[in-house]
């Protein structure tokens, strides 16, 4: 076992511990800087950070800015840090602000060391070496869109630009299908650990007032840290799942259909028929058919189901070792 090894997993848990006992390192929220992560889950990459301040070839990314509370939390922590945070601003911003909100934060809070990349976050991975000026990921957030794929393409392509010694959070990890790409991934990455978990009871969305304000104040909708460990210093931990996998098996069920993308209201309109509930149907049967309107040209020339979007793809395609 390598000194450094058991000093980086040493410092990296008792950051984490710290965390868990005190929560936000630095409180910015009297001076506007909010958002929707829970305190220690700031207060972790807060300290986290520090970690990573005087090392000149790490940096900070990560995936979902919002309003910048993570991003600017965070690179406040380690001035020399660069800190990159990706956001397309594609949910969770229905007056459309969200931008402007991370631009005038970053200006007034002085934070020179954090840059918005505002794109979606597989095209910034894809593209990552042209942003980090030869730095590898230290400390690396995720935070974006929560499901399975997502979460896994999150941990796949952000994996070659990591630090040796790198340390991943992952938010709401209360979510089925976080918890099960954290564990994928674990179980096909031997040279990762999981150091540390976190659940509450039920999304923020779905907590009591009482609830709602203790969770705040802790991880909020769950946590995930990860940690680089090739030596196996950690034993092996791993994200509890459900055994039931039907919600993944019907993925494909309601892919190949003619009409998928309609599938989250579609769903809701299916809620409240089974429940008839009358007046919810109407509504949901209205929003139904109003996203139907938005997207039906995308339908025509699909099969009514198994569609395979296969058409004008290589019959057959050979790899083939370059000459010589
Ligand atoms: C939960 S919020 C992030 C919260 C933030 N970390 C904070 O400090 O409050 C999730 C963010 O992910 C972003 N997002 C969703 N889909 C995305 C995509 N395909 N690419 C990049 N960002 C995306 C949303 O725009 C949203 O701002």
């Amino acid at each position: 076992m390598t000194a450094n090894a058991r000093q980086f997993m040493d410092r990296v848990l008792a950051a984490v511990r710290e965390t868990d006992d005190h929560g936000l390192l630095t409180d910015r929220r009297a001076d506007g800087l909010t958002g929707i992560s829970g305190l220690k889950t700031v207060g972790v990459l807060q300290r986290l950070a520090r970690l990573f301040a005087d090392d000149p070839s790490a940096c900070y990314v990560e995936i979902g800015v919002f309003q910048g509370l993570t991003l600017i939390s965070t690179a406040l922590e380690a001035p020399a840090l660069p800190c990159f945070g990706i956001d397309n601003f594609a949910t969770l911003d229905p007056d459309g602000v969200n931008l402007s909100v991370v631009n005038e934060r970053l200006a007034r809070f002085g934070t020179a060391n954090a840059r918005l990349l505002n794109m979606d976050f597989e095209e910034a991975l894809g593209g990552l070496d042209g942003h980090l000026s030869g730095r590898r990921v230290g400390l690396y957030f995720v935070d974006g869109p929560h499901d399975y794929r997502s979460q896994m393409v999150c941990l796949l392509l952000a994996k070659r630009h990591l630090h040796d010694h790198a340390v991943i959070v992952v938010d709401d990890a209360n979510y089925p299908a976080v918890r099960h790409a954290t564990r994928d991934f674990l179980l096909g990455h031997a040279g990762f650990k999981l150091a540390f978990e976190a659940y509450s009871p039920a999304h923020p969305a779905n907590l009591s007032r009482d609830d709602l304000l203790r969770w705040e104040a802790g991880w909020l909708n769950g946590v995930h840290v990860l940690v680089t460990d090739p030596e196996g210093l950690l034993p092996d931990m791993l994200p509890p799942v459900d055994d039931d996998r039907t919600l993944y098996f019907n993925e494909w069920l309601v892919h190949r259909q003619q009409m998928a993308e309609l599938a989250p209201e579609a769903v809701a309109l299916a809620r409240a028929l089974c429940l008839d509930d009358e007046p919810e149907a109407a509504d949901r049967r209205a929003d139904l058919m109003r996203r139907f309107d938005q997207m039906k040209t995308r339908f025509s020339g699909r099969f009514p189901d198994r569609n395979t979007k296969s058409a004008g793809l290589p019959e057959a395609r050979f790899n083939a070792l370059p000459e010589g």
